[in-house]
């Protein structure tokens, strides 16, 4: 039945897993004043559109959409458009300028503001808040679970990043760094379990900054995803993501100790040259991380590995692309998001260097990147055949209502036949074949 009062809100998500758990938050403050959220935009009174800044494409889709949403509002002129996140953040007032069809900016730390900037554009004005905030983590709000599967679920952790590598734009999108409370952190965890969700990730710029001091008490990453791992041994407990100069021995033991907490670990490392890292201001060095993923190893025999990697970095060398391929083979990554790079205004690359690699340079290392992966992933999933995994049941096999498909502790893709399992069980699975993206089996 439909509640007579209540509006109807559409909120599509761009870029990370971060402005997915947003979206969630940005529900529910918008639950409390009074608006529904619904599937489809086509009747919608109300369309938010949660940006990511990242890379130039990413900008170019939200921009396209944003030419359909026009000719949504030609049909419909009561509809109104928000703009929120990375991108609202770094265009701030000039892309209400450029996109007429646009009424409200928010930034990603304004999001309790809504209902105001909200009563603002319903006079007929248009709005905007894109202050940033060194303490807001929307820390009691009870996130609305969009889309969800009702096994797997975010969790934020903290906010904001102070890293600065040079060619990115988050620390002047999301701001400094907080960490939320972890008591909340765990209730949220508590909850979710008590609703029957099986998987919690824990989410934030970069995990292992997380840091809570309360009454002389700390608590640290390590700590922290240890208190969630005890709410239920029932519940899977993954984070992202770590960066490389601050993975500390303490947490990978704790992985390795903690049978609940997942064994897969995403790193992205962006370049195997040192010299490109010192240009991209990562803080750490080839042998240094090539230390972290042995002592991963050491303690996680069978942990998943991936990872992030920039092709075309400015100035980068063909001697300087072949030492990325040469680590990614070193550590065998099981999957990674690869990219190539995108100048961003503003960001200290920008002011600092040439963005000098050739386009077509640029796709060709890329394209090395794709293909050594590709054989990367085949070659670790081939090593799984014959083995046994605990899985988790998600959904359906995309390709077939007779399979069901989950994901091993591994954070592998595992496909099998249905028979008598249902989704949000745990079923040993035998792998019998393999694909590079999936593996296929039968459950024993
Ligand atoms: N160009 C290309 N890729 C980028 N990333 C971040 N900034 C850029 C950029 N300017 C990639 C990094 C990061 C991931 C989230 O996006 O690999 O880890
Ligand atoms: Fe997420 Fe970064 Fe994109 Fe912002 S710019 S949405 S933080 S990936």
């Amino acid at each position: 039945m439909e509640i007579k009062n209540s509006k109807r809100l559409h909120i599509e998500t761009y870029g990370c897993q971060m402005n997915f758990s947003d979206s969630e938050i940005v529900g529910s403050i918008m639950a409390e004043d009074g608006y529904e959220t619904v599937e489809s935009s086509a009747n919608a009174d109300l369309i938010f559109i949660n940006t990511c800044s990242i890379r130039d494409n990413a900008e170019q889709r939200i921009r396209k959409r944003l030419r359909e949403i026009k000719r949504m509002k030609k049909e419909n002129p009561d509809l109104k458009v928000g703009i929120l996140g990375c991108m609202a953040e770094r265009l701030k007032q000039q892309l209400l300028d450029e996109e007429d069809v646009v009424d409200m900016i928010v930034g990603p730390d304004a999001y309790r503001d809504l209902p105001n900037l909200i009563k603002t554009v319903e006079s007929g004005r248009k709005a905007i808040n894109v202050l940033l905030s060194e303490e807001e983590t929307y820390s009691e709000i009870e996130p609305v679970r969009l889309g969800s599967n009702k096994i797997s679920a975010f969790i934020s952790i903290m906010r904001g990043c102070e890293n600065f590598c040079t060619y990115c734009v988050v620390p002047f999108t999301r701001g400094k760094e907080r960490s939320r409370d972890p008591e909340t952190i765990v209730n949220e965890a508590r909850d979710l379990v008590s609703k029957g969700y099986k998987e919690v990730t824990l989410l934030g710029q970069n995990v292992n900054s997380y840091s809570w001091e309360s009454n002389g008490e700390q608590v640290s990453f390590p700590e922290l995803i240890a208190k969630v791992a005890a709410v239920s041994p029932q519940l899977r407990v993954r984070f992202a993501t770590s960066h490389p100069k601050d993975i500390s021995d303490d947490l990978i033991k704790t992985i390795a100790n903690t049978a609940n907490i997942c064994k897969a670990i995403h790193l992205p490392f962006q370049s195997g040259s040192n010299s490109v890292l010192k240009r991209m201001n990562r803080k750490y060095t080839r042998e240094w991380y090539m230390d972290r993923i042995s002592t991963i190893k050491k303690y996680i025999p069978d942990c998943g590995l991936s990872t992030d990697i920039i092709a075309g970095f400015c100035g980068e060398t063909d001697e300087e692309h072949q030492e990325t391929l040469s680590l990614m083979d070193w550590v065998g990554y099981d999957y990674a998001f690869m990219f190539k790079y995108s100048e961003r205004p503003n960001t200290i690359a920008q002011k600092k260097y040439d963005d000098d690699v050739p386009e077509d340079v640029k796709s060709k290392r890329l394209t090395e990147i794709i293909n050594l992966q590709q054989a990367l992933s085949l070659r670790s999933n081939k090593q799984n055949i014959g083995k046994i995994f605990e899985v988790l049941v998600e959904s359906f096999s995309k390709r077939s209502g007779e399979d069901l498909a989950g994901r091993n502790s591994q954070n592998k893709m595992v496909v099998f036949p249905k028979k008598d399992y249902n989704i949000g069980d745990y079923v040993m699975v035998k792998i019998t074949d393999c694909t590079a993206a999936t593996l296929i089996g039968e459950a024993v």
